[in-house]
């Protein structure tokens, strides 16, 4: 932990904050500022730092981007549509700041981390005035006042980093649930992914700084915590002394109010008899295993060094639906990774059929410059088209009798926010993630409200709230 940084970053906060002040008062209103997510839970967390900074350097935070003084674009890179996305939203600031040029974009996240990304920034959108990377946001105060004082688009991108800087300020999108770190970084390298391109080596925090950030959540009021790594499986296996993430699960179950714990993801290859054993005693880990599986077949499987196999993988899931019978698994799948077969998507199909997944979320691949998997031979579009129509149908068969299992059941939801479509309704989760919608309103969002499910509908179900 590096006190130091933490103080100087407090004082670029300051330093910010009275050139901010001075805008806001050459306006006539506090500035605005908006930060858009795209990508995964690790990103939305960094925006929720991103946020807390922006905050304590005097800006006011927007949801409605189109009136924001100062848009933020948190990105991700994880297949080419999620960079597409950022470009074409690029396109729309760039009409906007002709009209207003006082207007101040910046740019972070993992697609930063590419250089042929920033060659393409400084070239063709270099109207946008902060770039930085996953390495550094801890230095965003620093960066916001050298974008203020400077003339020049600044950019400041770094390969790697083993500094964790903890203490920084944060602001939570939802008041009940937060997303916690509790590891950054992949070593995996699976060779679809460009994630340990972007995000860098595996670096564990310390037991004590999480658990202490989660008893500062909770006495905030906080209900439910998202634990967040690429493979908390591996965590605390850097340290002097070694900890196990069942070990550190434990370590959070005694924290007191604290009523749910989920956490996000879970590799195959890594997953302990020790993690089986302490979910299904607990009382506070949610009933929900989001285990990724990409292909069912072995010879796929070996080619994306994924480390397990078709046997292994489903075995694995099929002793944690015996351990913990109410588990929900969920996993993802990449269909037309090169080289792969019908026969390859049968084998994917059969363990869809053998772990009746209760959701999957289904992936064309996407050619990702860089990794090992984009200089094997690609698959035809077409022919990945039809395998992915057949793997998506047979995971909407398979997932909709399982979750439809539940009907009548009594269990307990958080509630998350106001049915925007259907009047009067709250929606929230079950413990195993399942989507739950039933009549409420405002002044239930954050509670656990008992609910019997009465009707299913596919992925979610309606309720009714019982006493
Ligand atoms: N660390 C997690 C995955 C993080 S990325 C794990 O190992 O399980 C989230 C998902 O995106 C992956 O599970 C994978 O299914 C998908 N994905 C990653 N790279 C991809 C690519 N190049 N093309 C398509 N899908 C990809
Ligand atoms: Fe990517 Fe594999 Fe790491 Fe997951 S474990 S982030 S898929 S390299
Ligand atoms: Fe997440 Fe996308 Fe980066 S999935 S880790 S934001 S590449």
């Amino acid at each position: 932990m590096n006190e130091a940084e933490t103080r100087l970053q407090y004082e670029y906060m300051q330093k910010t904050k009275e050139l901010v002040d001075q805008k806001s008062e050459q306006t006539g209103r506090r500035l605005l500022a908006c930060v858009t997510t795209f990508g995964c839970q690790m990103n939305a967390k960094d925006s929720e730092k991103l946020a807390g900074i922006l905050e304590k350097c005097g800006y006011e935070l927007t949801e409605e981007e189109d009136k924001a003084d100062f848009v933020i674009f948190n990105t991700c890179t994880i297949r080419d549509n999620a960079n597409q996305k950022v470009y074409g939203r690029l396109g729309l600031l760039h009409h906007r700041k002709k009209g207003y040029p006082e207007l101040k974009i910046a740019l972070c996240g993992c697609m930063m981390q590419e250089m042929s990304v920033i060659e393409k920034i400084r070239k063709s959108y270099s109207f946008v005035d902060l770039i930085f990377g996953t390495h550094n946001i801890y230095k965003f105060a620093e960066l916001l006042y050298r974008m203020h004082t400077e003339k020049d688009m600044v950019i400041d991108i770094w390969e790697g980093s083993n500094e964790i800087v903890e203490d920084l300020p944060a602001l939570r999108k939802y008041p009940f649930k937060c997303g916690v770190n509790i590891m950054f970084g992949c070593n995996n390298f699976c060779t679809f992914c460009i994630v340990p391109y972007v995000r860098g080596r595996e670096k564990s925090r310390e037991p004590r700084e999480i658990v202490r950030e989660i008893e500062k959540l909770v006495e905030d009021g906080v209900v439910e915590v998202m634990l967040l790594g690429q493979n908390v499986n591996s965590y605390g296996k850097n340290f002097e002394e070694p900890i196990s993430f069942a070990k550190l699960l434990e370590r959070i179950e005694e924290i007191e109010g604290l009523e749910r714990i989920r956490f996000m993801t879970s590799h195959p290859k890594d997953l302990s008899d020790e993690l089986i054993e302490v979910m299904a005693k607990s009382k506070k880990i949610c009933r929900h295993l989001h285990l990724p599986l990409q292909s069912g077949s072995d010879r796929i499987l070996k080619a994306m060094n994924r480390r397990y196999t078709k046997k292994s993988f489903t075995d694995l899931a099929l002793k944690i639906r015996k351990a913990i019978p109410d588990i929900a698994i969920t996993t993802d799948i990449i269909v037309g990774f090169p080289g792969e077969t019908k026969e390859d998507v049968d084998d994917t199909i059969d363990v869809i059929k053998q772990c009746a997944f209760d959701n999957a979320f289904t992936f064309i691949y996407s050619k990702r410059t860089g990794t090992p998997a984009a200089k094997m031979e690609q698959c035809d579009s077409e022919f990945v088209k039809e395998q992915f129509d057949r793997v998506l149908t047979c995971v909407q068969e398979t997932a909709g009798k399982r979750v439809g299992k539940l009907t009548g059941m009594v269990d307990e939801v958080l509630v998350e926010e106001v049915n925007e479509k259907e009047k009067g309704f709250v929606t929230g989760r079950l413990s195993n993630n399942v989507m739950v919608h039933f009549p409420g309103d405002e002044s239930m969002i954050g509670r656990i409200v008992k609910v019997k499910l009465t009707e299913a509908k596919g992925f979610y179900y309606f309720a009714e709230a019982v006493q």
